[in-house]
């Protein structure tokens, strides 16, 4: 069951609280369908974790019966960590090259992953971000967002104002993601470089995915705590058309 869209009263944000996360997953993959049919060249931004996989493998089925051809359309990953081999199934380009490219279906070509292996990683992360401005920014980004309430890896404390930089990610960060790493935190680099808020702020529509109750906090925070930089969620309520998808346990600290 799908309860209706509320209105934030702080902000022109929707909160739409799904009974889970397929339902939410599906909420969002009409809202992707409906911008490619009416835009097939968008520019998609996709978030890794696992949030959106429910999103990836909705869009996947949805677009098989809907005959969607999605070359034309182009993806911008929000995050990369620094110094990883790219090669490896826990890098961010491994992920989306699974995910997006291959099982969506985008030309190899028109998916962008930060480099987080670059020589240069400030030129890299400079051209990462002129990169998304020359095909005229991102149309729909979607999202997830941290126990801390990070969006994409802009850690709190990032500048709600942030360009595509290199991050060092917190010891919390690094803890949540050890599952992807055999369980040690050790193996999980210490940097990534990832688009900045302002970057994501840029974006024309954002979606935002939260499951379940240890991710509640975070979004209570970011919907109805102060917005400031100790909170990168919060920054969110500065843009006019952003969607918060959640399930009931993600819903569940809302006021
Ligand atoms: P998750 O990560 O989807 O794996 O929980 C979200 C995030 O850290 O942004």
């Amino acid at each position: 069951m799908i309860y209706p869209s509320s209105v934030s009263p702080l902000t022109s944000l929707r909160v739409i609280v799904a009974a889970d996360p397929a339902a939410a997953a599906e909420l969002a993959t009409t809202r992707i369908l409906t911008l490619l049919h009416s835009k097939p060249t968008a520019a998609l931004g996709v978030a890794t974790g696992s949030t959106p996989s429910p999103v990836y493998r909705a869009l996947s089925r949805a677009q098989l019966a809907e005959s969607l051809d999605l070359s034309r359309a182009r993806a911008f990953a929000l995050d990369e960590y620094v110094g990883i081999d790219a090669r490896l199934p826990q890098s961010y380009r491994s992920v989306i090259d699974a995910e997006v490219t291959e099982q969506l279906g985008f030309q190899r070509s028109h998916v962008s992953v930060p480099d987080g292996s670059a020589a240069d990683l400030a030129a890299a992360a400079r051209d990462y971000e002129a990169a998304i401005d020359a095909i005229g920014g991102v149309d729909l980004q979607i999202l997830g967002i941290g126990h801390n309430g990070h969006i994409g890896f802009n850690e709190p404390g990032s500048a709600h104002d942030s360009v595509t930089r290199v991050v060092t990610l917190t010891q919390e960060t690094r803890e949540a993601n050890a599952r992807f790493f055999d369980d040690n935190v050790e193996l999980v680099p210490q940097q990534a470089m990832t688009q900045g808020i302002g970057t994501i702020l840029k974006a024309r529509s954002i979606v935002l995915l939260a499951f379940g109750a240890g991710k509640a906090g975070a979004v209570a925070r970011a919907l109805e705590g102060p917005i400031e930089e100790a909170s990168p969620a919060s920054a969110l309520r500065k843009h006019s058309d952003v969607t918060i998808l959640l399930d009931e346990a993600a819903a569940s600290m809302l006021s």
